[in-house]
């Protein structure tokens, strides 16, 4: 029996992960320490939490004292830092929050795992580790900034955020990898490409562009479009990690992705046709619907689209090379994305329960302010924009960093 304390599991992958490994192995006690933040929802583990394989402790993993107590009380052979403030546009309105509990939250993990896993010292000075026992940072692929229109993100190409969320994970992996030179710490790191699937946040593109086709509301997106993310379902993601924590040398890096990038634009034109589809197919979807707008719905088309002022410094292309996981574990994406956004425009439609227990008031709040200045001024800014980008060779080459 292994156990795993697994922080940030009250939301999105975090959540995926521990009902994933729930299922999958009989053998693992699973601990999640979550703050429940904005971002976070006991009901999307409730029914996971037995205390008997899973246990939920709300707090924060920069609380040294906590961190502690959770080692002593329950022996974690492994840690799976999924805890972060994880949406960019958050991460431009309020930088200082992304630092503490991406960065210092991350160290103090590393702390507290240190204090209880090291054994003693070897002939060299270095510390010596409990048997077993790893350190594992989820990480993303915005850590090496943006591509051009060609060419793909390598574990060896030079990290190079550019939104203070990205450049707070960066500094996350450089402080794991800290920890790993300086105090032959055993952790693994993965870098995951864009994760879509059930208990998406709806401040995120997918589930948001469903939510407020379901309200009949205009659909923001950025700029032109023309942003392309590779985007991976969510299990596969879960997958991937389990793999690597069981089967990774220890210090490893992995980059995770299965090469299904997609334009924003033609991702949301996508998910219109769908629910469309959906709504003339299987007419008792149409309960979701606004009263006056079920009869007739024709109105679920591409004129809902409604370009917006674009994201500050926004990215212009992700685009994973998993070479190296696969080659090393044998790691594949099971689910094509045809059927993954299916299943997960589905998974919307079928849960409105929980789309309105995790958008309450605050987050008409949230939308009102990031959304109300973006709809007053679609621009020429977002010309200029797409042009710089799509003019960048990717990687840090033009910041000369
Ligand atoms: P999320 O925002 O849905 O969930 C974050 C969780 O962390 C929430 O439950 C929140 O309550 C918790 N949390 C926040 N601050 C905390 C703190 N100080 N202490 C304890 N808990 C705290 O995020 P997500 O999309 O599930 O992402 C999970 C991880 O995966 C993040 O580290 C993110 O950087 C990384 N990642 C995400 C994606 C993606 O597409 N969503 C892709 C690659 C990597
Ligand atoms: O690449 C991995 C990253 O993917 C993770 O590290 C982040 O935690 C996760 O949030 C995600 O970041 P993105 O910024 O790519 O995701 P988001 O859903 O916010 O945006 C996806 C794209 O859609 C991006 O180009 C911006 C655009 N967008 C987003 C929103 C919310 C819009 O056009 N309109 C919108 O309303």
């Amino acid at each position: 029996m292994k156990t795993y304390l697994v922080t940030g599991a009250a939301g999105f992958i975090g959540s995926n992960f521990v009902k994933y490994m729930l299922s999958k192995h009989n053998d693992v006690r699973i601990v999640i320490l979550d703050a429940l933040t904005y971002a976070g929802y006991l009901g999307t583990i409730d029914k996971d939490i037995d205390n008997k394989r899973c246990f939920f402790v709300k707090g924060d993993i920069g609380d040294r004292q906590l961190a502690d107590k959770l080692f002593a009380e329950y022996d974690f052979d492994y840690v799976v830092n999924f805890a972060a403030e994880s949406h960019v546009d958050r991460s431009i309105t309020n930088p200082q929050l992304f630092l503490l509990t991406n960065i210092l939250g991350t160290q103090n993990l590393l702390d507290a795992a240190r204090r209880a896993w090291v054994t003693g010292k070897d002939a060299q000075g270095y510390p010596t580790w409990r048997e077993g026992v790893r350190y594992h940072q989820v990480s993303t692929d915005e850590v090496y900034g943006s591509l051009g229109p060609e060419g793909y993100f390598t574990e060896q190409t030079p990290l190079c955020p550019h939104s203070p969320y990205s450049a707070s994970k960066t500094s996350a992996d450089l402080i794991v990898m800290a920890y790993r030179d300086t105090f032959k710490m055993p952790v693994s790191i993965t870098r995951c490409s864009n994760n879509y699937g059930p208990y998406h946040f709806p401040e995120k593109l997918i589930p948001l562009i469903i939510r407020n086709i379901l309200s009949h509301k205009a659909l923001p997106v950025y700029g032109k479009g023309e942003n392309v993310r590779d985007w991976l379902y969510v299990e596969d993601h879960c997958k991937a990690i389990d793999m690597v924590i069981s089967k990774a040398k220890d210090g490893t890096i992995y980059n995770v992705g299965g090469h299904n990038e997609m334009r924003n634009i033609d991702i949301v034109k996508l998910i219109i046709s769908t629910i469309r589809e959906i709504m003339e197919t299987e007419p008792q979807y149409r309960t979701l619907l606004p009263e006056a707008d079920r009869t007739d719905v024709s109105w679920i088309n591409e004129g809902l689209i409604t370009y917006v002022a674009d994201r500050l410094g926004h990215d212009l292309r992700y685009g994973i090379d998993p070479t190296k996981i696969k080659a090393d574990l044998g790691w594949e994406p099971e689910t094509p994305f045809a059927k993954g956004i299916v299943k997960t425009i589905r998974w919307y439609l079928d849960n409105p329960d929980w789309v309105k227990a995790v958008t309450g008031t605050d987050y008409q709040a949230y939308y009102d302010k990031m959304y109300g200045n973006r709809f007053a001024k679609p621009n020429e800014q977002n010309d200029a924009c797409i042009k710089s980008a799509m003019a960048r060779k990717g990687g840090c080459e033009e910041t000369n960093r």
